[in-house]
């Protein structure tokens, strides 16, 4: 069993794309490393955008990582003696990773999940409320709008198909996606001519 003694706990880092959730998960992992937890990291085998086996920011800042198919995989996957797991990418886990993440907190492990609270449509994005409202811990952060420069929280697809039947998985970067505020986010670029600008208008 997972150090019983020890509390376990639930840490969630939500916000849009190119907010620093990844940075931010590295930055808690290298801090429990220096304080010789043993650490172990995981995400979905889908996102191979950078590495497959290291998770990674946008800024290029890395920690090995091992991807799994399924939630469950990773309880089949962490060690008896890891005091900290590492989970980026949690929207794209079916729901089974709430109940993997509560087991774990329950076994003594400090858990620390980051993903993306909303889809490009602005909905809410897979198992990500639930884990944020079973978190003892919420972190939610913002990136730049790229159209105002005022904190974004939202993720703009600006490539590919974004109408109603448009499927809300796509992996990609700034090849497919931006970062931008309410104000600037538009869910369907598809039914206007030109794509991008501001849907409402800005309040600055
Ligand atoms: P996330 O995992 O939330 O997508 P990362 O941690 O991978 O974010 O990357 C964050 C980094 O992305 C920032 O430190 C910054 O260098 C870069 N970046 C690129 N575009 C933006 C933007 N529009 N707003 C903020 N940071 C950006
Ligand atoms: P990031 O938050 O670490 O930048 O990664 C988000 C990943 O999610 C990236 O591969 C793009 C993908 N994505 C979707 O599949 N659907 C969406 O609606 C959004 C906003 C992102
Ligand atoms: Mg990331
Ligand atoms: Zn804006």
């Amino acid at each position: 069993m997972l150090h019983r003694t020890l509390p376990g706990f639930i840490e969630v880092i939500c916000g849009s794309m190119f907010s620093g959730k990844t940075e931010e998960l590295l930055r808690r992992v290298k801090r429990a490393q220096i304080a010789r937890q043993k650490v172990q990291v995981f995400k979905p085998v889908i996102d191979n955008r950078y590495s497959v086996d290291h998770v990674q920011s946008h800024d290029a800042n890395r920690v090995a990582s091992k991807p799994v198919e399924k939630a469950r995989d990773i309880l089949r996957f962490v060690d008896d003696n890891t005091r900290v797991v590492g989970i980026d990418e949690a929207q794209f886990f079916d729901e089974a990773v709430v109940e993997v993440a509560q087991k774990l907190a329950y076994r003594g492990a400090r858990v620390i999940v980051a993903g993306l609270d909303l889809d490009f449509r602005g909905q809410p994005f897979g198992p990500m409320p639930k884990l944020l409202a079973v978190a003892e811990d919420v972190t939610k952060l913002q990136a730049v709008c790229v159209v105002c420069g005022n904190p974004a929280s939202r993720t703009q697809k600006i490539a590919g198909p974004t109408g109603p039947d448009a499927g809300r998985i796509v992996v990609g970067a700034k090849d497919l996606y931006e970062a931008r505020c309410r104000f600037c986010h538009e869910p369907d670029i598809s039914s206007q001519a030109g794509g991008s600008g501001q849907s409402q208008d800005c309040p600055t």
